[in-house]
């Protein structure tokens, strides 16, 4: 009797096996990134640059994190050297990334990795956690691609992975205990920090929110999602609420010599400690507001003093918990009262200010030629 060949849908690679084939073809190439085949050939990732992107990744996407890696790596090459830089240059070198609390602990991580651990990091999930900003995804990520410990590594797109393999039902976040088991099922003590890698390569390029590319995917075989139709419904989200709007208005000051007055932030709070023009506080108001409530909020009566505001636009910036609307006025002055402590910095040396996007698009809007 002539034996049958099985299917090559029928052989026997796990999910994980059939994934680093693919991750193997196909990876991205990113800096702070070691190929497969140059792991193989005896290179190993440095757990500082890991760390680093990663902070970086939870901010924003691959392609603008890139810009943001080379710069900082460029200024700081180890954990040593990021330890020795002021806090004012860190938040400056991460300025418009947001969330600049994640800067700070960036910061105090290197301080503490460079005077209590002798500047290495520790090799354990648990050990990692125990560094300010190093939380369950951070600790699982630098453990798998920097170490090799087979860590569950569940981010936004590994979420998206996991929920179509296994066609979860429950939402999210409800569902991300699901989620997390499915995934350390999944995991391989065989390259596990490649495995974490092609995951998220996967949800990136093929696994993708809308109209993912099934028929590409290493996958395709074992996706129950897949075989019920429809992709795209994983993960099962709640409907959205609506973000609350909040208004105010912001001051540009502008001195004989065409310098822009600037503050700095509270340290504690959203932006704590980012350097901002002179602005009202952020009130929100319902759909209900009347337009001269608005008006109110966003007006030139809220400004630090009189002077003559000329009004110069207005501009929107999306938190993330709210969309926050200022009226924008700017005011040519030959001195500031004593209460204000700020200080005056020439338009051309703004960009090396720690300004965060919002402010950025405020003083745009009044001196158009600033950030251009
Ligand atoms: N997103 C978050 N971490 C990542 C990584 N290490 N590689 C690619 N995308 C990522």
């Amino acid at each position: 009797m002539t034996k049958q060949r099985p299917l090559s849908s029928e052989t026997s690679h796990t999910p994980a096996e059939k994934l680093l084939a693919w991750y193997d073809r196909h990876h991205r190439v990113l800096p702070w990134r070691v190929t497969p085949d140059d792991y193989r050939q005896g290179v190993r990732p440095d757990p500082y640059r890991i760390w680093l992107s990663e902070v970086m990744l939870q901010q924003t996407t691959v392609e603008a994190v890139k810009a943001y890696f080379l710069k900082f790596t460029g200024l700081w090459p180890t954990v040593q050297a990021l330890a020795d830089a002021t806090e004012d240059d860190v938040l400056r070198g991460w300025a418009g990334l947001g969330y600049y609390s994640r800067a700070r602990n960036l910061k105090k991580c290197a301080d503490m990795i460079a005077m209590q651990y002798d500047g290495q990091f520790p090799q354990s999930v648990d050990g990692l956690k125990q560094l300010p900003g190093i939380g369950d995804y951070t600790s699982a990520a630098i453990a798998a691609i920097a170490f090799d410990i087979p860590a569950a590594v569940v981010d936004g797109n590994v979420e998206r992975v996991v929920s179509r393999l296994f066609a979860i039902k429950t939402v999210m976040p409800q569902a991300k205990v699901e989620i997390r088991k499915f995934t350390e099922q999944l995991t391989p003590q065989n390259r596990p920090g490649d495995f974490a890698q092609a995951m998220m390569d996967l949800g990136a390029t093929i696994c993708t929110p809308k109209k993912p590319a099934c028929i590409l995917c290493p996958l395709n075989d074992n996706c129950a999602a897949l075989s019920e139709g429809e992709p795209e419904l994983y993960p099962v989200k709640a409907p959205k609420k609506a973000r609350p709007v909040r208004y105010g208005a912001a001051f540009i000051i502008v001195s004989p010599q065409g310098e822009v007055y600037l503050r700095k932030r509270a340290d504690k709070g959203l932006l704590a400690g980012m350097s901002e023009v002179p602005n009202s506080d952020w009130i929100a108001a319902n759909e209900c507001a009347t337009p001269e409530h608005i008006m109110q909020l966003t007006s030139a009566e809220r400004a630090p003093f009189a002077a003559q505001w000329l009004p110069s636009g207005s501009i929107t910036h999306i938190f993330t918990h709210f969309e926050l609307r200022l009226s924008v006025y700017k005011a040519d002055v030959t001195s500031i009262p004593p209460s204000n402590n700020g200080w005056w910095v020439a338009q051309q040396n703004l960009g090396e200010e720690a300004l965060p996007t919002v402010m950025k698009k405020a003083i745009g809007a009044a001196l158009p030629d600033t950030f251009k």
